[in-house]
């Protein structure tokens, strides 16, 4: 019963024969990259940028920008290679089953619902506060209280506390029964909103440019000291440290070109479409998150993102300073609702494909991945995720959601990169569609680079990554490797 047992490649490659039968393959290169979009696009930008600037970097949080997208661009290389020679659902878990064996695809399945579960929840919160600011500023109604918009770890200003997220919780739920429904509705609506999203953040770049005041860019790395925050947690802010900082909030913005991956077993060709969706969605939002940040950051002050603009900062910024641009403020706020939802849904998607792969393979119960009969969707898992992601979005705050989603994916993306190398020597002769140049090079760059990330991040998410981790090898040893199917065809 070795922990470091594997499966073949030509094992993976007839499950995603047999799964033909099962899910449905209907997606194109063009629809993965909307895909990729639509989970790219999201609260990354519009609520972790300005928490970036804010604890972090300042200005200097388009450094940070740069620094995610190389880190990004590198594990990017990783991931295509990959899942264009393993075409099989499950992402980053599939392809550590075949290279480094059980025990580490278990830890990377685990991981994986930082990236997911808890994604879908940070982005939930960031809706719940752009929610808030429809209600006050575009309908021009009362806002939903503030104890019922916040997790109990959150103080307003005027000392009120929260209890629970409710339209955090409402929107995770409506969305997973879409997903119950099926997916190729979703990647339909999906489009159209990844449409909406590009053009506000095209929008904002444009109009926003001449709002620059060259005051706020004046000091554009703040020199080092140290930030503390409204919850007291202490952060470097300005310096390298500080940028090291901002990078690791801000690759929360980068989260979702991999799960394009993910979809492998739904995409009509997999082999060329999935290096092309995967890196061209990649190309697309890098440059448009430089220039959205440098505006952002020109626009409004530090200062403004500690306080009045903490929650729903870029419509903060418009109306606070974009004299004339009120109707942009409302459009945004419209807009970005749809914009996470989509987000909501691809990190959604890409739990419960996750889950369906290690149901199957005996390593979660099989109720991960029993298909509805009429939908032919893993409607269980959907539900199971359904309370674990309610769970966080309701009581947890987006901050700290937030950096565990960055922190859990860091880890990911190191350990696909790892399989790079440890594929090429296990397996020389496989068929590699697309081939990532420069190995062991490319990927022990997006090594390093996570890991400086996974630095900035400080210590108390180093932790939160350590219990976690841990609480999912208890599992593995208590259940999962009993219960693998391949303990049984020992
Ligand atoms: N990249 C996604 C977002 O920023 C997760 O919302």
């Amino acid at each position: 019963m070795s922990i470091w047992r594997k499966k073949t490649i030509r094992q993976l490659m007839s499950e995603a024969e047999d799964s033909e039968k099962s899910l449905k393959r209907t997606l194109t290169a063009w629809s993965l990259i909307a895909l990729g979009v639509g989970a790219i696009i999201g609260a990354g930008l519009f609520v972790r940028t300005a928490a970036a600037a804010a604890n972090s970097a300042g200005p200097s949080v388009t450094i940070g920008f740069i620094v995610a997208a190389v880190g990004c661009a590198f594990a990017g290389l990783s991931y295509a290679e990959l899942s264009s020679t393993i075409p099989v659902s499950g992402s980053a878990y599939t392809y550590t089953y075949a290279t480094m064996g059980e025990l580490l695809a278990w830890i990377i399945g685990w991981d994986l619902m930082l990236e997911y579960a808890v994604g879908a929840a940070t982005v939930g919160i960031a809706w719940s506060e752009y929610l808030n600011n429809l209600l006050v500023e575009v309908l021009h109604v009362s806002p939903i209280p503030y104890q019922l918009s916040h997790s109990p770890f959150q103080t307003s200003p005027d000392g009120i506390q929260g209890i629970i997220n409710i339209p955090a919780l409402t929107i995770v739920t409506l969305i997973s029964l879409l997903l119950i429904k099926g997916i190729q509705e979703s990647a339909f609506v999906n489009g159209i909103i990844v449409i909406l999203k590009v053009a506000i953040v095209l929008m904002i770049i444009v109009f926003g440019w001449q709002f620059i005041n060259p005051i706020n860019h004046e000091v554009y790395i703040p020199e080092a000291t140290k930030y503390i925050d409204d919850q007291g947690i202490s952060h470097h802010f300005g310096g390298w440290q500080g940028i090291l900082g901002a990078a690791g909030t801000v690759f929360f913005a980068f989260i979702g070109f991999d799960a394009v991956s993910t979809a492998a077993q739904e995409t009509i060709n997999p082999k060329k479409d999935l290096p092309f969706g995967i890196l061209g969605s990649l190309a697309v939002t890098t440059v448009l998150y430089i220039l959205f940040a440098h505006v952002l950051t020109g626009v409004a002050t530090v200062e403004d993102f500690r306080t009045g603009g903490k929650e729903a900062s870029v419509a903060f910024a418009i109306n606070k300073y974009m004299t004339g641009f009120s109707w942009l403020g409302d459009f945004v706020t419209v807009a970005i609702l749809a914009g996470f939802s989509s987000v909501i849904l691809v990190m959604l998607l890409g739990q419960s494909r996750v889950f369906y792969s290690m149901g199957k393979d005996g390593l979660l119960p099989k109720v991960f991945s029993e298909l509805h009969p009429k939908y032919r969707t893993p409607y269980k898992a959907n539900l199971i995720i359904l309370v674990l992601v309610g769970l966080f979005a309701a009581f947890i705050p987006g901050d700290i959601v937030g950096d565990m989603t960055s922190i859990g994916t860091l880890f990911a993306f190191i350990l696909v990169s790892a399989s790079v190398i440890v594929l090429r020597k296990t397996e020389p002769n496989l068929v590699r569609k697309f081939k990532s140049p420069m190995v062991p090079l490319v990927p022990i760059l997006g090594i390093l680079v996570c890991l400086a990330m996974i630095y900035g991040l400080g210590w108390t998410n180093w932790l939160r990554l350590i219990v976690w981790m841990i609480l999912g090898i208890i599992i593995y040893f208590s259940y999962s490797r009993k219960h693998s199917n391949l303990n049984k065809e020992n």
